[in-house]
């Protein structure tokens, strides 16, 4: 069974008595367990509202989004909440709930809340975060980060939590190229080798050989994209 699949998923938005727009029309996608997605797309193409959707943050027009095979839009508020909490990862710019602890802390928590000791907590926080970038600001408080930066904090926890789904939408958007997608790289890897899912939003073309589907919004649509060889 697919971990998340869209069928035939339209959005449209209207804003201010406009007529609505449709933003997404007509997706569809299979996201098996242990797989990963690249999305790109242009500015505006609705990459941030798939993942929305995706998240049940968003309900879909018409069409249906489903989670372990369950219609989110069929699940409770409540239990919504807790599937996203247990299961999903999210890492928006946006969203971030950070605390003022010590960068590596905030990595930690999944950890932490998980019960593990704070020398092993702190161990597996510091090794990601030097893997992401972050690594000397491992003891400075979380509110020295910049956006970019916080982001990639954000998916350091959120690698850290293990979820089945990690949703993350340019997670390194702050960085240089060639660092970037060495560290997205090293992402794909990392979530394939554990048996985890993703979608990730990406700008870069040299990621995409790292993902096992790349796949491209545009018109609303998505197709795979053409510049990705063939696997
Ligand atoms: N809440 C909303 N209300 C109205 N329009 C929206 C809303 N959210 C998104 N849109 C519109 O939907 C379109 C797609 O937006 P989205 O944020 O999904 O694009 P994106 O591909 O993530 O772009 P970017 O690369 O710039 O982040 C845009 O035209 C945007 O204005
Ligand atoms: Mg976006």
């Amino acid at each position: 069974m697919a971990l998340l699949e869209f069928q035939q998923v339209r959005r449209d938005f209207e804003v201010d008595g406009a007529p609505a727009r449709t933003v997404l029309d007509g997706i569809d996608l299979r996201l098996e367990p242990g797989r990963t997605i690249a999305l790109t797309g242009r500015s505006g193409a609705g990459k941030t509202t798939l993942l929305y959707l995706a998240a049940g943050l968003l309900r879909p027009t018409s069409g249906r989004v489903l989670f372990d095979g369950r219609p989110l839009g069929e699940i409770p508020a409540d239990e919504l909440a807790l599937v996203r909490r247990r299961r999903i990862g999210l890492v928006f710019q946006n969203n971030l709930s950070l605390s003022a602890l010590p960068v590596w802390e905030n990595a930690a928590l999944p950890l932490l809340l998980e019960g593990q000791t704070a020398a092993k907590s702190k161990a597996a926080s510091i090794e990601m975060l030097e893997r992401l970038g972050l690594a000397d600001y491992a003891d400075r408080p979380t509110t020295v980060l910049s956006g970019g930066q916080r982001r990639r904090l954000g998916l350091a926890r959120c690698i850290l939590g293990r979820p089945d789904l990690l949703l993350a939408d340019e997670p390194t958007a702050d960085l240089d190229e060639v660092t970037a997608a060495d560290i997205e790289r090293f992402m794909f890897e990392w979530l394939t080798a554990n048996g985890h899912s993703a979608i990730i939003v990406t700008h870069f073309e040299s990621i995409e050989r790292a993902a096992d589907q790349v796949l491209r919004l545009e018109n609303g649509m998505l197709a795979p994209n053409s510049k990705s060889p063939s696997r």
